[in-house]
């Protein structure tokens, strides 16, 4: 009978990507997904360190494990194998094992493709494994095929570690150094996709739009070239990509937004704050107005382009007039999605010893009007597309029989009544209602499977 694996994944897409790979590095030795961690054989934590609070989970989760553990062991039902992956485990190895005796293996991110050693040593009792180095080989070029289930969309991961090293940021330390796959690897994985009836793909990097690599005739690409050449394989609808850094958007990656009609016109381009001063502390390497010329220049490029954005408010030394220039930088660009965080110091980081840190309750405050801000312009795009017409890839079965849910190009989620049989499809689709988290279409007949989008 198959073990029970379980995995219980925090933070960002690449840990979702990362999650669904070690699911295939397991398969082979016997391991299956299950719904739940009780009874499970294997649990995994895969963590995220970039926020306090995102780390602080993990414990309190580890606490829950150790009486599931405990539970079957003493019901003679063999053992529970508790690892914890992914970034606090690059960040805390030891100290998780300190804090977590109970825990029998700590992995980083880069790393996993080992796990069939790793979980022979930890049978072989004898204390824990800890495995969180930056090995020499490449993960990417020991990882199985793709074995999950298909679907309709999905994440590639492309490009991974950051070298921009802005000061509030955990991911140079935990992912390490910038680190970009070949482009004939990322074309077999993206045809593996699509052949087993993937639509969308979604290209993940830490800094995404910094992938350089080498090209299929062994010349260097960059980014845009990338993206050209994947817009090729046949049965592929869809190319979005995240995330980026506003400094690596050249003038071929936004020429691709332009040429390139399978990449969608939305794009996540985090801006962190409007003031200069600001921007300048957390090593961002751009102004506002780069931001903004940047911004201007994918808009003459793709006129339909929407964008979204991170922020971080009550960076140290943020004044009420640097916070009034992020407002500022909010209405000029008119976001249509963003997700905003109050800055937590990360040990480590520059900015957790700088000086001028900023009260909770300050912070607290300026999060709340910057989200009520952002909540205005995402409201307000979604009415735009009212009566609105374009294509979108229905995914799923909506909540209501009857219904099935996709997106639309800028990542809507769109309700409409029609046969399951869409699913998997691209569908002309006008909208009829907006409501507060999904648009509600109507399919509009004989368009089925054309992206071109007419809003
Ligand atoms: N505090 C608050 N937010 C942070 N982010 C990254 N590091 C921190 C931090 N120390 C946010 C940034 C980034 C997003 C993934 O998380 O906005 O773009
Ligand atoms: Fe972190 Fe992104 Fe800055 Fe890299 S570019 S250091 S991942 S915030």
């Amino acid at each position: 009978m198959a073990k029970k694996l379980f995995i219980k994944t925090y933070g960002c897409q690449m840990n979702v990507y990362d999650s669904a790979r070690m699911v295939d590095v397991l398969q082979p030795l016997g391991y299956a997904p299950a719904e739940s961690p009780e009874g499970a054989d294997m649990v995994i934590l895969n963590t995220c360190h970039i926020r306090e609070k995102a780390a602080e989970k993990v414990y309190s989760e580890l606490g829950r494990l150790r009486r599931l553990k405990n539970e079957k062991e003493s019901a003679g039902d063999g053992r529970m194998t508790i690892a914890v992956a992914g970034c606090v485990a690059q960040a805390e190895g030891e100290e998780i094992l300190a804090r977590a005796p109970y825990v029998d293996m700590v992995f980083g991110p880069q790393t996993y493709h080992r796990l069939p050693e790793m979980v022979a040593q930890a049978s072989r009792a004898g204390g824990a494994v800890l495995d969180v180095e930056f090995p020499v080989e490449a993960k990417f070029d020991h990882l199985p095929d793709h074995q999950g289930p298909q679907t309709t969309s999905a994440f590639l991961s492309i490009q991974e570690g950051c070298d921009r090293f802005c000061t509030f940021c955990v991911v140079p330390y935990t992912r390490g150094a910038e680190f970009s796959r070949d482009a004939a690897s990322i074309e077999a994985e993206a045809r593996k996709l699509v052949a087993a009836g993937t639509r969308e793909i979604t290209l993940l990097g830490q800094n995404v739009n910094a992938w350089h690599g080498q090209g299929t005739g062994g010349s260097e690409w960059r980014f845009g070239r990338l993206i050209r050449h994947l817009a090729e394989i046949d049965g592929l609808d869809r190319i979005r990509y995240t995330t980026s850094h506003p400094r690596d958007m050249d003038d071929e990656l936004i020429a691709a937004h332009g040429a390139v009609d399978k990449l969608m016109p939305y794009l996540h381009l985090p801006v962190q704050s409007g003031s200069d001063r600001i921007l300048a502390a957390m090593n961002r390497q751009h102004t506002a107005d780069d931001y903004l010329r940047v911004v201007d220049k994918l808009r003459t490029a793709r006129p339909d382009l929407a964008l979204s954005s991170d922020f971080i408010v009550g960076f140290p030394g943020e004044t009420d007039a640097d916070f009034a220039a992020t407002l500022g930088l909010i209405n000029a660009v008119g976001f249509a999605g963003a997700y905003s965080f109050k800055y937590s110091a990360r040990p480590g980081t520059p900015a957790a010893t700088m000086e001028g840190q900023v009260s909770e309750t300050v912070g607290n405050d300026r999060l709340a009007s910057l989200q009520q801000l952002l909540g205005e312009h995402e409201a307000a795009f979604h009415h735009t597309k009212l009566r609105a017409e374009f294509p979108v890839l229905f995914e799923k079965k909506g909540r209501k029989p009857g219904q099935v849910t996709g997106r639309s190009p800028w990542m809507q989620a769109i309700v409409v009544e029609a046969p399951e049989t869409l699913i998997g499809q691209v569908a002309n689709c006008r909208i009829v209602e907006v409501g507060a988290h999904s648009l509600h279409g109507e399919v509009l007949t004989g368009d089925i499977r054309t992206e071109k989008a007419c809003a």
